[in-house]
């Protein structure tokens, strides 16, 4: 709902008006024209977003003025390479859906021990293909346990350990010197409690009293515990924590995150400042972390409100004016009617596709493919200058987060369904190939979630002959199957769990750790030597960034469902009508056959692009183990 447009036009006049004698912009006044054609294009979404959230307030105009300034002081402040890549990527908004396109994604300590141990990285992402690359999370945080860093004590200071500000800048530059873009998280749901506005906040502080969600006692926590879910009920019950004095702090994730209170207008303005100041550092991607949180009613579960959209549509409309080349990608892993909720090219641009990751490891363990299929089929879909960002593993635990009447339609009980998947995937169930570990495992709810690496979750661990199959099988329909496929770095050359994590105090009691192993030193020095199976991983997933990459058809996000008559073989066909492609892929141990009626229809035969093979297509087709096909039907 936009205020009408004369309004929100005698609005931008009057901040415009006082504004323009501001001393900032007189002595900025050469970047001013283009700030003021970009405000002008996009204040009226700016303004329709804030006034449903604070418009009824009487500091409103206020609050406006100050937010539109500090947007102007960004946009003076960001470096003119940046504004450069601004108008790059203005001129091509579709950019981002490139077959080029490829991701990847590590901690900065355990890849590449700092900031400049990343730098000398370089060389190896270019290698692999690399054009976009998340780091995870970097600032400052806690000593001791900070969640990975996804508690933040200052978002304007790198973590010591890591590095300084001014090599992250430069790294920024390398990067985007050799075609890779930035990822960083932007971590807005919450800060560390050693923040200074939680530092402000406890000591009572007027101007940040409202920072967070503080209670004198249970009274409230009691009444929203009613209806919030729990996410990490091994840390604490319920969505908050006592303080040392009594009080009790919001806190969805550990005791020392607290979540922000947005109905403040103080905190999105603050949160906003620190938003474009991370843009300025040369960021391209802004990781929204859990973007499900940030907004809460009592006798919700708190979870996917109509205000967090909103509130994202704010910041994105912001950034569209002060920072323009920036795009954001939401880590919703939440029911997928609720994931698609928060992808629009006026939210976030991208977003992780949590379903179909999870269907990828549903898939091999039931060898069944209709959960995935009818994914694909049904799912896939997104708004045009969208795209999801597809991958195989996070640092996060994988759950089950598919739909249960989805699930229903195929006889399968969602409950008992994820039990199954729990207990295979923790080798609790016989002949599982997989040595993942529990996550959150909830004895009050029956939830639970698992982790593991890539590699031993599909049997490398073990070393199960058929492993490194399962492995290349499914990052095949992360790099075919649209959007931007994501590496978790070190999957390449097939590293394996690390158990040591429960020698460190601040990382024990958080099972994630397990898979989130330091650079595997000995993968990389044999991931040339065929013989091993870090380069048989190694070599699978070359040629198949390789093939990808030779093929337009497999830009953007369009994909057509191809029902091959087997439960076991996916189907899929992209770059249709003019460079069709079809993708089979086999998720049994056994081969499998798609009948030549299946295939009627299709040309007398087509080249797989991943062997180089051409394959007939008028006689029944035969896929081996785990075999995927990539077939060029144009041949
Ligand atoms: C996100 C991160 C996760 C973290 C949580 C709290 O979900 O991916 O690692 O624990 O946010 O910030
Ligand atoms: C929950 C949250 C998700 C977060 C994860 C971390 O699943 O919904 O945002 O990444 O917990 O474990």
């Amino acid at each position: 709902m936009l205020m009408k447009e004369t309004q929100a036009n005698v609005l931008l006049d009057q901040i415009v008006d006082r504004l323009v004698q501001h001393p900032l912009v007189i002595a900025n006044v050469a970047v001013w024209p283009a700030f003021a054609a970009r405000l002008h294009r996009h204040f009226p979404q700016l303004l329709g977003e804030l006034t449903l959230l604070y418009g009824q307030r009487e500091d409103f105009p206020t609050f406006l003025e100050q937010l539109v300034s500090g947007a102007f002081c960004a946009w003076a402040e960001r470096p003119i390479a940046l504004r450069e890549n601004d108008a790059v990527r203005e001129s091509d908004p579709n950019w981002f859906q490139s077959e080029q396109m490829l991701g990847g994604v590590c901690y900065v300590d355990l890849h590449g021990g700092n900031l400049r141990g990343i730098l000398a990285q370089i060389p190896y992402f270019k290698s692999l293909g690399l054009t976009y690359l998340h780091l995870m999370p970097l600032f400052r945080c806690p000593d001791g346990n900070s969640d990975g860093g996804y508690a933040v004590s200052n978002y304007r200071e790198v973590n010591p350990a890591l590095g300084t500000m001014q090599d992250l800048r430069l790294l920024a530059a390398a990067l985007r010197q050799e075609g890779i873009s930035l990822v960083l998280d932007f971590i807005f749901n919450h800060t560390s409690n050693e923040h200074v506005w939680a530092q402000r906040c406890l000591a009572g502080d007027p101007e940040y009293r409202d920072f967070y969600y503080l209670f004198p006692d249970r009274t409230l926590p009691d009444q929203y515990d009613r209806t919030l879910r729990e996410i990490f009920p091994d840390q604490h019950a319920g969505g908050f924590s006592q303080l040392p004095d009594g009080r009790w702090v919001w806190s969805t994730f550990n005791t020392f995150q607290w979540d922000l209170n947005y109905s403040n207008p103080a905190v999105f303005k603050a949160m906003a400042d620190e938003m474009l100041a991370i843009a300025n550092i040369g960021v391209e991607f802004l990781r929204m972390d859990a973007v499900a949180f940030v907004w809460k009613r009592l006798g919700t579960d708190c979870e996917n409100l109509p205000e967090a959209h909103t509130l994202i549509r704010a910041f994105s409309a912001l950034v569209r004016i002060a920072a323009p080349s920036l795009l954001f990608k939401s880590e919703a892993i939440v029911h997928p009617d609720d994931v698609v909720k928060y992808i629009s090219p006026q939210e976030c641009q991208l977003s992780y596709n949590p379903l179909q990751m999870a269907l990828l490891w549903n898939t091999l363990a039931t060898r069944e493919v209709n959960l995935l299929q009818q994914a694909l089929e049904q799912r896939h879909a997104l708004p045009a200058g969208t795209a999801w960002v597809n991958y195989v593993r996070s640092h996060d635990d994988i759950g089950w987060t598919f739909s249960d009447e989805d699930a229903a339609q195929f006889g399968i009980h969602g409950f008992d369904h994820r039990q199954f998947l729990n207990r295979y995937y923790v080798n609790r169930f016989p002949g599982s190939f997989a040595r993942g570990v529990p996550f959150q495992d909830n004895p009050v709810t029956g939830d639970c979630r698992i982790c593991g690496t890539s590699a031993s979750l599909t049997g490398i661990e073990q070393g199960d002959p058929l492993a490194v199959s399962r492995i290349l099988l499914l990052y095949s329909v992360v790099l075919s199957s649209g959007g931007i496929p994501l590496l978790y770095l070190g999957d390449e050359v097939g590293a394996v769990n690390d158990h040591g994590y429960k020698d460190d105090a601040a990382k024990a009691d958080d099972s994630r750790w397990v898979h989130r192993a330091p650079y595997d030193t000995h993968g990389h020095a044999s991931r040339n030597d065929l013989t091993t199976t870090a380069g048989q991983i190694y070599d699978g997933l070359r040629r198949m960034i390789a093939a990808r990459k030779a093929t337009p058809a497999f830009s953007g996000n369009a994909l057509t469902g191809f029902r091959s008559g087997n439960p076991h073989v996916l189907g899929y066909q992209r770059g249709l009508p003019h460079q069709p492609m079809l993708v089979l892929a086999n998720f049994s141990e056994h081969a499998q056959t798609v009948a030549a009626v299946v295939l009627s229809g299709q040309p007398a035969g087509a080249r797989d692009l991943i062997s180089g093979q051409t394959v007939p297509l008028h006689s029944d087709l035969k896929l081996a183990a785990y075999q995927v096909l990539w077939l060029d039907l144009r041949t």
